[in-house]
Formats: structure tokens, sequence, C-alpha cells
């Protein structure tokens, strides 16, 4: 393309994204040999994966008994039965080593008094399949993905994998035989474009809270790689299970552990009544969390809720101690100060359900491969590309994922990627030569934006569509508001014709990022949506006025949304039903009950 100056780089593999799931990729492809490159565009340890607080699941057994089939049980019934078996079975199995591993990579763990790491309960996490309470989150006080993101980035520079920091990733550069060959990405500081080659990319790019108006997640948290993949022509999966945490700061949405509740908080309404008694009598405030935001959602639309505008329900730490506050939950301590102006030792902190966590994405199998479903081949891959972490939809989490199994899910299939590469892929094998596009169509798009002349702002199209995910796609839907929702986000993607950019420069350019970043969370939030529409049914986190029951008969299958210049077509695969060893036996669909 005329006027660009294009940098060429050949790799083994390109992993995009440098939080916890592309660093885990990153220094397990250094490990294997391959000549690896990691493309961020924030510096790795700024990424996403240093807000996770409350803990890392696994069932060590260091507080009390514990098995990884519990863990199992209880991810798959938090899944409400959308998650594939399989790979919950290598998840909860392979998170005991998994752990251990990043202990020895230095993770400061919290410690027990004989010197053990230390663990927490979670909601969700049960003894004995479903019997009561457990003690599983391993935790470095509430700041245990900081603790990880860290270790992972310093483990990582000890294999020469190349890091290239502030660069933004385009597009995919996939061939016509089907597979991905590199990808194209803008480097901020100098406003050149860089063309990657290579056999492997792997998409660690996060996941899309930026698509609603209140959200725990970073500003960088814009579906890169959902958008990257939408454009290739390839689906994404169960994009309407969006999980709303129970507890972000009302106001500003900043999380509060669930580790707050694990270590004895408990929520009240304006009667002071501990409600979640009333919904989930075994677990209470710590049932899984699609359970505690509907009750809470319930309890302030009925009118109970605190404020002058009954709009908010109350977190008490107070209880628990100037020193258990101190040594374990320090974090939120003054997370609540700064954001809520409260002092969580005299005071509850203000909180809402706020959008957390996308339990949809790219969808892979359990080494990260990409899949291609078709009729004939519903786990068919595309050669040369896989996704990991929260962009990824391996199924681990299905309809609801349980607290602490994001930062399982990252390391135990960031690891499976590298392990899968280091399988199938020599580390120096030759490379074809590029495809005739090689990238032509992502720097038409850049190109497009940069001169965009239109007369709507990217903030101002941006608000539309984070203001109707937010009242359309939240915790309760009804048929009404999603099919207004799909109406008004066909809309609003239309809006993009109209967008108006007014930086053309290459370098530092903030608003051509922001215009890139919308692009990719308009193709989430259209898939997300019109999925949504589509699900007749109530299921984890999907829970629709008008189909308040699970409907295993129609409905336990996920979608497959492909989105193509505003318009959304979607298709179902079926959910795995059957484990990956003889360890252990499917667990046949029962009543969700906490
Ligand atoms: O509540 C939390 O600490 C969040 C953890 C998670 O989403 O896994």
């Amino acid at each position: 393309m005329p006027g660009y100056k294009i940098v060429d780089h050949t790799y083994d593999v390109v992993i995009v994204g440098a939080g916890g799931a592309g660093l885990r990729a990153t220094l397990g492809m250094g490990a294997a040999g391959f000549k690896t490159a990691c493309v961020t565009k924030v510096f790795p340890t700024r990424s996403h994966t240093v807000a996770a607080q409350g803990g890392i699941g696994a069932a060590l057994g260091n507080m009390a008994e514990d098995s990884w089939q519990w863990h199992m049980y209880d991810t798959v019934k938090g899944s409400d039965w959308l998650g594939d078996q399989d790979a919950i079975e290598y998840m909860c199995r392979e998170a005991i080593p998994a752990v251990y591993e990043l202990e020895h990579f230095g993770v400061p763990f919290s410690r027990t008094k004989e010197g053990k790491i230390y663990q927490r309960p979670f909601g969700g996490h049960m003894r004995n399949y479903g019997e009561a309470p457990v003690q599983r989150a391993c935790a470095a006080a509430d700041r245990t993905g900081h603790a990880i993101l860290h270790a992972l980035y310093q483990q990582s520079l000890k294999h020469n994998c190349e890091f290239f920091v502030e660069y933004v990733a385009l597009d995919l550069i996939m061939d016509a035989d089907g597979s991905c060959r590199g990808i194209v990405a803008w480097n901020l500081e100098d406003g050149t474009l860089h063309r990657f080659r290579a056999h492997r990319v792997v998409l660690a790019t996060g996941g899309y809270g930026r698509a609603y108006f209140s959200c725990t997640s970073a500003h960088t948290c814009t579906g890169d790689g959902h958008g990257m993949v939408a454009r290739a022509g390839l689906p994404l999966q169960d994009m309407e299970f969006v999980q709303f945490h129970p507890t972000g700061v009302y106001g500003s949405g900043c999380l509060i552990t669930e580790g707050a509740r694990g270590e004895g908080g408990y929520l009240t309404n304006s009667a002071g009544e501990r409600f979640m008694e009333r919904y989930a009598p075994n677990a209470k405030d710590l049932a899984s969390r699609d359970v505690v935001s509907r009750a809470m959602t319930m309890e302030i639309r009925e009118g109970r809720g605190i404020g002058p505008e009954r709009d908010h329900i109350e977190l008490h730490l107070e209880h628990l101690g100037v020193e258990t506050l101190e040594s374990r939950l320090p974090g939120i301590t003054e997370t609540a100060r700064i954001f809520a102006g409260v002092d969580v030792t005299r005071e509850p902190i203000p909180v809402l359900p706020t959008a957390h966590y996308n339990m949809g994405g790219i969808p892979t199998n359990l080494h990260g491969e990409v899949l291609r479903p078709t009729a004939d081949d519903p786990d068919a891959v595309v050669p040369g590309l896989m996704a990991i972490g929260e962009a990824a939809c391996v199924s681990v989490h299905g309809a609801n994922r349980l607290g602490t199994n994001s930062l399982l899910d990252i390391v135990v299939f960031g690891r499976a990627a590298a392990l899968r590469a280091a399988e199938t892929l020599h580390p120096g094998a030759a490379h074809r030569p590029l495809p005739k596009d090689g990238g032509e169509r992502a720097i038409a798009r850049l190109d497009r934006l940069r001169h965009a002349d239109g007369r709507l702002r990217t903030a101002d199209i941006r608000l539309a569509m984070q203001k109707t995910m937010q009242g359309d796609a939240a915790v309760f839907r009804t048929s009404k508001s999603l099919e207004d929702g799909v109406r008004k986000m066909g809309e609003i993607a239309g809006s993009l014709a109209e967008i108006r950019l007014s930086d053309r420069s290459m370098i530092w350019n903030s608003d051509l990022v922001e215009a890139l970043e919308l692009e990719n969370l308009m193709d989430c939030a259209l898939a997300t949506i019109t999925s949504a529409e589509a699900r007749e049914e109530s299921r984890g986190a999907h829970a629709h006025e008008d189909h308040p029951q699970r409907d295993d008969a129609n409905w336990m299958k996920h979608t497959l949304a492909w989105v193509d210049s505003g318009r959304v077509r979607l298709d179902y695969r079926p959910v795995h039903t059957y484990t990956l060893t003889s360890d252990v036996e499917y667990i046949t669909p029962r009543k969700r009950v906490y």
C-alpha cells in the first residue's frame, strides 16, 4: 500500500497479547525452542491480568480435604452444563501442577502457618459435590493476578522471546487454503507497519468488557482478537454469556474481589437483611456469581436497594478486623477508599453487579487450536491459528464462570498451546511465501479509518453501543429488550460509516487506536446481543425473563456467530458430553441449586 513503511519479520510463533495467557504461551514457546515474538498494545505487566484479585482455583487441599473431581463438578455445575466436560476435566486436573509451577516461577502466594499456599473460599467452590464451601482459591493477598503476571513476565525473559510493545495488532494474514500465516501490526511509537509471518499465531487478546458502559475491565479490553477472527470469516462462540460480578464499586465499576466474601464479608439490602440466605440457603453469599448478581438485582428491583435512589447494595467487611483486612484484603481496602470514599474498617462498601467477564469468545479445542466448525466436523481446526485465555472459548466456563477459574484458564491453556505447538511444529521450519493479499486488507482498513471524515466522533458511537449493551443485554433480559437491542445495535454499527477522526498522524494517534478498537467492540456487541436474542431459555449468566427455565432438550448447544459488515449469522454446535479419560464420568445435567 503506497505511503506506508512496512517492516517484515519472520518467527516460528507470534503471540498477540501479553496478559497471563499470552505470557504463559510465550514462555512455553520460547522454552520449546521456537523463535517467538509477543506483540502487545500495552507493556506486559500493565495487561488486564494485573487486576485479577482473589485467587487461582486448584484443589491443593491445603486448608481441608479437596479433590480435582469436586473442582470439576463445581465447574460443570457453575457452567450450567454448557461447558465441554473433556476440557473442564483437563483444566481441573492440571490446576494442581499449574499452581505449583507458578510457585516455582516465584509467585509470592500468601501462606498458612505451616508455610503452605493459603487458600480461601470463593463462590461456587464446594466440597463433596456441592455439600458446603471449600477453601480452593490460592491467593497472593488480593493481588493474585498482579503477582502471577509479574512472575510470568520475568520467566518469559529467560527464553529470548522478543517483545513488540505498544504495537496494535490490526488483522490476521489468512491464506487462500484457510490457514493463518501471520499478522499485521502498527507500531505506535514511530508509525511503522509490521508484517509478522509465523507458523502459529496465538491470540491472547483478552475479553471485550468495554462493550458495556460499566465494567471491571481495563480500557484495553476491546475484543481485538475477536474482531480479527470475525473479519477473517471465522465464528465467535457463546457470546451471549457475559458475567456480571456481584461487587463492582457503585459508580466506578472497580472490582471488589469475591475473596472479600470468601474472608467472611456479606451483602445487605436497605432493611439490613442478609438477603442471600433466602436465595441460596446453603452457599449464601458464596453462591455462584450469576446467582448472587441476580439476587442483588431482584432486591433492587423490589425496592430494597440502598441510597437515595435505592439502586445499590452494601458489602460489609467491618467485622473482619483490621488485621485480616490488612493482610488478606489490602488492595480492596485501598480501592474502597479511593473509589467509594469508604473506610472498610468502619463502613460498608456500596456495590452493584458489573460486567466482568466474557464466557464466550473464539472457539478452540483444549489444545488452543481455533475451530472452524462445519456440519460434517464441528471440531475442525484452522491451521496456524490458536487462541487462549478470555479471548477464547474452550469451553471451560460454559454459561457462567466460577471465580478463580479465569487465572487458572490462562495458565493451563497458555501452557497447553505451547505443548501443542511443540508436538506439531519444528523450530525453524521453512516458511511458504506469503499469500498475495499479504496484509493489504489490514492496511486498507487502517487507512480508511485514519482518513474517515464523517460527522460522528468515535466516543459518541462507543457510548451509544455501551449504553445499549448495558440496558438491553444486562443481568436480566427479555424478548423485548433483546429485540430492541438487536435493532439499535444494527443502527449503531451502521453509524460507523459516519465516523470522523480528527488526528491523521501515524504516531501515538490515540484517536485512531480507539476507532480500531471500536470496530472490534462493535463486532463483539453485535454477536452478543444477536446470540442472546436467539437463545430462548435461561442458562447461567443468560437470564431470560420470558423463558425462565433451562431447556436442555433444545438449547444445550454452543452458539456460533459470524459477524460480517454489521450482519450476524448464527448456527450451533454440540456441547461435548464426554470426558477426556475414564478417570471421571460425564456429569449428567441436573437442577442447579446452591
Ligand atoms: O472476585 C475476584 O477476585 C475475581 C476473580 C475472578 O474473576 O476469577
